[in-house]
């Protein structure tokens, strides 16, 4: 047996992480030989909350789950934490952009970032779901000067999962059939899912109706949570933890041969991205490191899409640059 490792989620007792604890200890997320100990941090007025989910979680008996830690300071949270997911942050509502909440959730951002720097295991891989995703990953890179930048990342899983889906309903496929999606950008509604490289069974979709995929599909794929707030009253939570559940198997276990996986990653310039950005690419991922893949080639369509989306994270980094430490 593996020794155990430490995995924080934040916002323990909120709709993703109801769901997402259960399932990192049932070891969808780190695989079925590996034990794990959960770090479940909250706000004070949550810690009731928190405390039955700890009880809900015991009662499942988990042969993987070694051990809980439920606490409201950040620093005893991310102590020693081999993986974090930053989930705890405040949910858009109707008629909100995602950038509405940069104010509001920014905060949060930057004192776990230095809680990270200060206590985490060095090798920490951050993944950030709470919105702006993106930007938010970016302050609590930024907050955290020790820790290799390249550990900061943020989720854009679930939208290549839902772009996923909704071209193997078109193609009359299953979404195991398909590869090769990627989602360019950010988690709002600038991202570009873009289906130049798809292919079916290794074969490269050809003959997409142009006029379906730029007026259906795209904004299909860019809106899909507000139409999922507008029909739940809340926001998509098993989704994103099941999104989040594969941005991190990617990453720790690695991709398929021959596939990618669209994550949110520090931009190192490649493909004319401003650099450091938060932005989504196509990546691979071996021995617990992505990688970028590069010379797809960009054609005059997705290259404007590129540049909207970039131009956005470029306007979201400059609101919140006086929280960089
Ligand atoms: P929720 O309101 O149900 O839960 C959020 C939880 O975070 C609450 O229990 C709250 O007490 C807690 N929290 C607030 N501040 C905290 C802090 N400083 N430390 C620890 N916990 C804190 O919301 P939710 O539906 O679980 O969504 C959480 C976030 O995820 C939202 O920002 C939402 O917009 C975002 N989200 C992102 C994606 C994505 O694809 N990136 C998808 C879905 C939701
Ligand atoms: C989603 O894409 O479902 C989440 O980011 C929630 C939201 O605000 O859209």
């Amino acid at each position: 047996m593996k020794s155990p490792v430490r995995v924080v989620v934040t916002g323990a007792a909120g709709q993703i992480g109801y769901q997402l604890l259960f399932r990192i200890a049932a070891g969808n997320m780190l695989g079925d030989d590996q034990p794990v100990i959960l770090h479940l941090l909250e706000i004070p007025p949550a810690m009731q909350a928190v405390q039955g989910v700890v009880m809900e979680l015991e009662d499942c008996a988990f042969p993987l789950l070694q051990g809980i830690v439920a606490t409201d300071d950040a620093n005893v949270a991310f102590k020693d934490a081999d993986y974090a997911l930053l989930v705890g942050a405040m949910p858009r509502g109707p008629g909100m952009e995602r950038s509405d909440l940069l104010k509001k959730n920014a905060e949060i951002f930057s004192v776990q970032g230095k809680a990270i720097n200060n206590h985490a295991n060095k090798d920490i891989k951050v993944l950030v779901v709470g919105n702006p995703a993106n930007t938010n990953a970016l302050i609590a890179q930024q907050n955290a000067p020790n820790i290799n930048p390249a550990q900061f990342t943020a989720m854009v899983r679930l939208d290549h999962n839902r772009a996923i889906a909704q071209m193997a309903d078109k193609l009359s496929v299953g979404t195991h059939e398909l590869s090769n999606m990627t989602i360019w950008g950010n988690h709002s509604s600038t991202q570009y899912p873009d289906i130049s490289q798809l292919k079916v069974n290794g074969e490269v979709v050809k003959d997409i109706d142009h006029n379906w995929y730029e007026n259906d599909f795209i904004p299909t794929v860019q809106q899909r949570g507000a139409a999922i707030i507008k029909a739940r009253g809340a926001s998509s939570a098993a989704s994103a933890a099941s999104a989040a559940i594969d941005h991190m198997k990617s990453w720790a276990l690695g991709t398929p041969d021959k596939d990618w996986v669209s994550m949110a990653i520090p931009s190192d310039g490649s493909y004319g991205i401003e650099p450091g950005v938060i932005f989504g690419y196509p990546v691979t991922c071996a021995n617990g490191q992505y990688r970028i893949v590069q010379d797809i080639p960009i054609s005059d369509f997705s290259q404007q899409r590129i540049d909207a989306t970039n131009q956005e994270l470029r306007e979201e980094r400059a609101a919140v640059e006086h929280l960089f430490s």
